[in-house]
């Protein structure tokens, strides 16, 4: 299928590794011109090394509405449109929850929720400007599944669905679509080291530990990891032009490792 993105421009935030650059990798396959960003100026170097010429970097922190504001400007002063952002931004933990202050809450919410209000609130022009603007924001399973440590994580990953619902209705009427991917347990660059420290740990191989922490987690037999690619694939057809009647959706991308029933 021909996603029509030959041609278009998007925004991947939290782009230097992981799912983040996965995306890119995955967007700039499909014909689009991809800016990312991120904290991080190194690793934004070593993701351009890799993605070759034609992709931008930012290095911009979501939470800051203003290096938003910039990263934008910049976008369009280099490519005069902006039609895809992506907002995958986003860390996982949060500690005990007894233990997190005011300050790690704020912190969680500032880079998944505030980054993704960031985003749009800059990009809105142009994606309405775009006739065919697309919003993908990356929520986490830890949204439906309470998992010790990850309170602040799972807290912002529900908050983001609801935006999604708001910023859906929001661009509705201007051929805008805002969608929201839930991953499941995927094999990106914060969990592979987990799953290396658990090999180590235990004295055993990566199959062995990726199937351990699955266990512990309830998912049952069959259940697998997820890899970057597979949520790459998905976010590009929400960005895609032939899905243009999708729209305020979530969709869990977790081979069914959450025995959930998904509600529309
Ligand atoms: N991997 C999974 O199993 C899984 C499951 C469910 C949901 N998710 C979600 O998927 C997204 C990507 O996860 P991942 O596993 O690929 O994580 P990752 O490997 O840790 O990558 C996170 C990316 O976000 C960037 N980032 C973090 N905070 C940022 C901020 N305030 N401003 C700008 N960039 C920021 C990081 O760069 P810097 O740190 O340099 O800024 C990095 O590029 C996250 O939103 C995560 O919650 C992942």
């Amino acid at each position: 299928m021909d996603l029509e993105l030959t041609g278009r421009v998007a925004l991947v935030t939290g782009g230097s590794r992981g799912l983040g650059l996965a995306t890119a990798r995955r967007l700039r396959d499909e014909g689009a011109t991809v800016h990312l960003c991120g904290r991080d100026a190194g690793a934004g170097r070593a993701a351009l090394d890799e993605l070759g010429a034609g992709t931008g970097w930012s290095t911009c922190d979501v939470a800051d509405d203003a290096a938003v504001a910039a990263m934008v400007s910049d976008v369009l002063g280099r490519h005069g449109r902006l039609d895809v952002v992506v907002n995958n931004a986003g860390r996982f933990g949060g500690g005990p929850l007894a233990g997190i202050d005011d300050a790690g809450w704020r912190d969680g919410f500032d880079t998944k929720v505030l980054g993704a209000t960031h985003t749009v609130r800059h990009a809105r022009d142009a994606l309405i400007a775009s006739g065919r603007g697309r919003v993908v924001n990356v929520s986490g399973v830890t949204a439906a599944l309470a998992v010790p440590n990850v309170a602040v994580t799972g807290v912002a990953n529900a908050a983001l669905i609801a935006l999604t619902a708001y910023q859906a209705q929001d661009l509705r009427a201007h051929g805008a679509t805002v969608n929201c991917v839930v991953p499941g347990y995927t094999t990106s660059g914060v969990w592979q080291d987990r799953i290396d420290a658990r090999a180590a740990a235990d004295g055993t191989d990566g199959p062995t530990a990726r199937a351990a922490i699955l266990a512990e987690r309830g998912f049952g037999a069959g259940a697998r990891w997820g890899t970057p690619d597979e949520l790459a694939a998905v976010v590009a057809f929400l960005a895609s032009g032939p899905a243009s009647y999708v729209s305020g959706a979530t969709l869990r991308v977790d081979g069914a490792q959450l025995p959930a029933v998904s509600h529309p």
